[in-house]
């Protein structure tokens, strides 16, 4: 199965994404992580795109769709994957059914996880994350075991370069002018499936279970 995770910034697609990869065994591709990690490793492209991300700024396209394209290329893809934080343009959604078409499979099913507006910024606000192995919880809604400590690695917990109140303002602003238009795009083609994503994670993913699993009954419980 082939699912794009959508909604804007703390809306929890990283952490519902998480819980599918457990469930389904499918990877789970987060462009943001992969900007974040090529940052840290100091590439030049990394470097490029850091400029973008921390100011809370969409990176250009044709960065972008490189990485992806390689990215799915690769074997452990075949059996499917989650697309986190991709496509965020028109463009991108539209270069997506290109690659997508190119290797004879097409996208099953768009996720929107709707979420207000305060309950962001809340969430946004008080993300901590494990530089080493990526793990995320919230300070109040999904605090680690020991205070400010990874509950996987033990690593120190650190906030996002880009969850400072000014980047958080200027990537719901992208969002809304430069992501939000594709709800239109998916809902043409009928992949569009909304979650109400306000409340706790586990009522979250038993929504998105459901949706899951009468996507896959539409395809004769192809996975
Ligand atoms: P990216 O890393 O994709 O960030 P984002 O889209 O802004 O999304 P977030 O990771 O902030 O939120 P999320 O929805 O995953 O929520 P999470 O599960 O973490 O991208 C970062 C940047 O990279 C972009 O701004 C852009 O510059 C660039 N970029 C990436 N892809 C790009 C692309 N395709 N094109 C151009 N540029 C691109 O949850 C948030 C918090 O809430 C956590 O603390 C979590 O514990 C908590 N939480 C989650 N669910 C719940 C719940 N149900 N109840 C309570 N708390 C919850």
């Amino acid at each position: 199965m082939i699912i794009v995770m959508f909604g804007p910034p703390g809306a929890g697609k990283g952490t519902q994404g998480a819980r599918i990869v457990q469930w389904l065994g499918i990877p789970k591709i987060s462009t943001g992580e992969m900007f974040r990690d090529l940052a840290a490793a100091g590439t030049p492209l990394g470097l490029e795109a850091r400029n973008y991300w921390s100011a809370g700024q969409l990176v250009p396209d044709e960065i972008v769709v490189g990485l992806v394209k390689e990215r799915i290329a690769a074997p452990d893809c075949r059996s499917g994957f989650i697309l986190d934080g991709f496509p965020r343009t028109v463009t991108q959604a539209e270069t997506l059914d290109g690659m997508l078409a190119g290797q004879g499979s097409a996208l099953d099913v768009v996720l929107n996880f709707e979420v207000d507006k305060q309950e962001l910024v809340r969430r946004l606000s008080g993300r901590r994350t494990c530089p080493n192995c990526g793990a995320t919880y919230h300070v109040d809604a999904l605090p680690p075991q020991r205070e400010n400590l990874c509950d996987h690695c033990g690593h120190t917990l650190a906030r996002r370069a880009d969850d400072s109140p000014e980047s958080i303002i200027t990537r719901l602003e992208e969002y809304r002018g430069k992501t939000a238009p594709l709800l239109a795009y998916y809902e043409q083609r009928g992949l569009l499936r909304t979650i109400e994503a306000n409340d706790d994670p586990d009522s979250v993913f038993g929504r998105v279970r459901q949706v899951l699993e009468e996507v896959g009954r539409g395809q004769g419980g192809r996975r």
